[in-house]
């Protein structure tokens, strides 16, 4: 149950003094009854909302795309850094949103943000096997060599070896360019693979997860809500809409 103001703004209808208006015309119909209450509680889901002529379904779950800036920490909270939280838009967030896995501090791009725990799971689930693609700027010269070391799985310090991950050179020199799709997340994992041959990541950057690509019309530090078109390329289910 949550108060009918509050059901009105999550469905976009306003901003809180806008709906209070909307309400105080009897502009709001709950199961074809007019009610004029903010703090009115509605069954989310279950009731049926009418506002200004318009039926509205309750979206349960939120899905944002980011483009993580450098010197943002992925994070809910953090007493000292900001956190990706803190650049969704303000109303948004209060829904228990948290990134769907972490990219270090000091890498940009795309970081899918969610209050649905499960697709959450789905998507870090090393079973799964979600396709996260980097492009990294790299000192040292990158060769075939490295692709298929890459290929075959690296020594990283863990218990196994890194799982099959595809290297594409861009450019080879002595700082080259790279693209790097792994199916794992493994802490630092791009870095710590590089450092594994002798090189070292100077600039990484996600650009894209499973189907999702990080939108290029996104500036560093700005989000957009995930399309529906996006959303089903995730496998959410249309029934948890
Ligand atoms: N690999 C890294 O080393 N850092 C990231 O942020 C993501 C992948």
């Amino acid at each position: 149950m949550m108060r009918l103001d509050k059901y009105l703004c999550d469905a976009k209808v306003g901003t809180r003094s806008q709906v209070k208006g909307i309400l105080k015309k009897g502009n709001v119909l709950v199961n074809g009854e007019v009610i004029k209450k903010p703090e009115w509680k509605v069954e989310e889901g279950t009731d049926c909302v009418v506002c200004e002529g318009k039926k509205l379904t309750y979206q349960k779950y939120v899905y944002w795309m980011l483009y993580k800036p450098a010197g943002v920490v992925s994070a809910t909270e953090d007493k000292r850094e900001q956190t990706v939280i803190e650049l969704l838009p303000q109303e948004e967030r209060k829904k228990g949103i948290f990134p769907v896995g972490r990219l270090d501090k000091d890498t940009e791009g795309l970081l899918l943000l969610t209050n649905d725990g499960e697709l959450g799971h789905r998507l870090l689930s090393p079973k799964k096997h979600v396709d996260k693609k980097y492009y990294a700027k790299v000192q040292g010269v990158v060769t075939q060599a490295h692709v298929e070391q890459f290929l075959e799985g690296l020594d990283i310090g863990e218990k196994k070896l890194t799982l099959p991950a595809k290297l594409e050179v861009i450019v080879s020199k002595e700082i080259s360019e790279v693209w790097v799709t792994l199916q794992e997340g493994k802490f630092h994992q791009v870095k710590r693979m590089f450092e594994a041959v002798g090189c070292k990541v100077l600039y990484l950057k996600r650009v894209a997860m499973g189907a999702l690509v990080l939108d290029a019309k996104l500036k560093a530090g700005e989000c957009r809500e995930l399309t529906l078109a996006e959303q089903k390329l995730l496998f959410i289910r249309e029934e948890q809409r």
